[in-house]
């Protein structure tokens, strides 16, 4: 087999966690680097042996030698470079959230079904060993029909600053930030049931609390705390076509005790937790039995 010779668009921090997967990959071969700041493209294609480096991505997809792209920008070039990059005979791996908005997925999925490229979404949630740990019992209907789902993603001071609470290049705050990795979990996990409704509220209450003192928390490398132009909570309750449901939360910002991150799934024959850890919850011979599942992987690294 030939090996795939992918490029970056967008060498910023996850960019890493691309290029290590395929520097560790005996069927990929790192070619290039694309990026709008010259110099970092060139660092990070020094460091991962790649022969070339662009700062146009138009050009990189151009290039003959580029048979798949990881698309790593800000949130707000993801539909454009997929489009442009599928359209050109790349392979793509784009990183989530797909895009902004609804009409953006679908022109995506109108290039992807026009082209032989195939396109995936970096939803990393799903290929948590616990998640596959997990869909094992499914598939084996332990759980039966799974019908309410809870996902919580609370930060109380976490605004990241920089182009995450920039709304026009995040398309939004927490609930398209870190809110997309639960909801697609649950759903994934739900067997992908049809949307019917969705009721949801966000809130700008508190802004990014740039002003707090004595406590730290991440911020981004272009940090700055004067613009914030994203909600600092949402919650929405989402009802599928199949009478399942799921609740969820997020926030940036939240007068609560403590951060929390909790994804717990219900159905008719037993329940299990993902986060904050891999717990399992059934019954068996009229007795409830709390299950934890021996794994060295308890809880989700991400
Ligand atoms: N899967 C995960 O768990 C996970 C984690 C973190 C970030 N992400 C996603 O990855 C993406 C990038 O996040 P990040 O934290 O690495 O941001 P970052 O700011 O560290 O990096 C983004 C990079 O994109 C570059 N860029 C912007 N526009 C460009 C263009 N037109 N052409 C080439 N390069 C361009 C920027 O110069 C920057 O170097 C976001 O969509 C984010 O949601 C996913």
């Amino acid at each position: 087999m030939n090996k795939v010779r992918v490029a970056i668009i967008g060498a910023g921090s996850i960019s890493e966690s691309h290029l290590n997967a395929y520097q560790n990959n005996p069927n990929a071969e790192i070619v290039a680097i694309c990026d709008l700041n010259e110099e970092r493209a060139k660092t990070v294609a020094q460091k991962y042996g790649a022969q070339k480096t662009y700062t146009d991505y138009q050009a990189l997809l151009a290039d003959p030698d580029v048979d798949a792209v990881s698309i790593c920008t800000w949130n707000n070039l993801h539909a454009e470079t997929s489009i442009a990059a599928v359209r050109a005979g790349k392979h793509v791996l784009v990183e989530k959230p797909l895009c902004r908005t609804v009409e953006e997925a679908h022109q995506i999925q109108q290039a992807v079904r026009e082209s032989k490229a195939i396109l995936q979404v970096g939803y990393v949630r799903r290929h948590d060993p616990n998640v596959e740990l997990l869909q094992n019992f499914i598939n084996n209907d332990e759980f039966g029909n799974l019908y309410y789902a809870k996902a919580s993603i609370l930060r109380r001071l976490g605004n990241p600053g920089g182009w995450f609470a920039d709304k026009e290049r995040s398309g939004g705050g927490p609930l398209i930030d870190i809110g997309v990795h639960v909801i697609d979990l649950c759903w994934f996990m739900m067997g992908k049931p049809k949307v019917k409704s969705v009721t949801g509220n966000v809130y700008q209450k508190l802004g990014n609390r740039a002003h707090i003192r004595n406590f730290s928390f991440y911020k981004a490398a272009d940090y700055d705390s004067s613009k914030n132009t994203v909600e600092d909570m949402a919650n929405a309750l989402i009802r599928f076509e199949n009478g399942a449901s799921l609740m969820v939360d997020v926030s940036f910002s939240l007068h609560a005790k403590e951060d929390e991150s909790t994804v717990k799934i219900f159905g008719e024959k037993g329940g299990f937790e993902i986060d904050p850890a891999l717990f399992i919850v059934t019954e068996k011979h009229d007795t409830i039995l709390n299950i934890q599942p021996q794994t060295d992987h308890k809880a989700s690294n991400l």
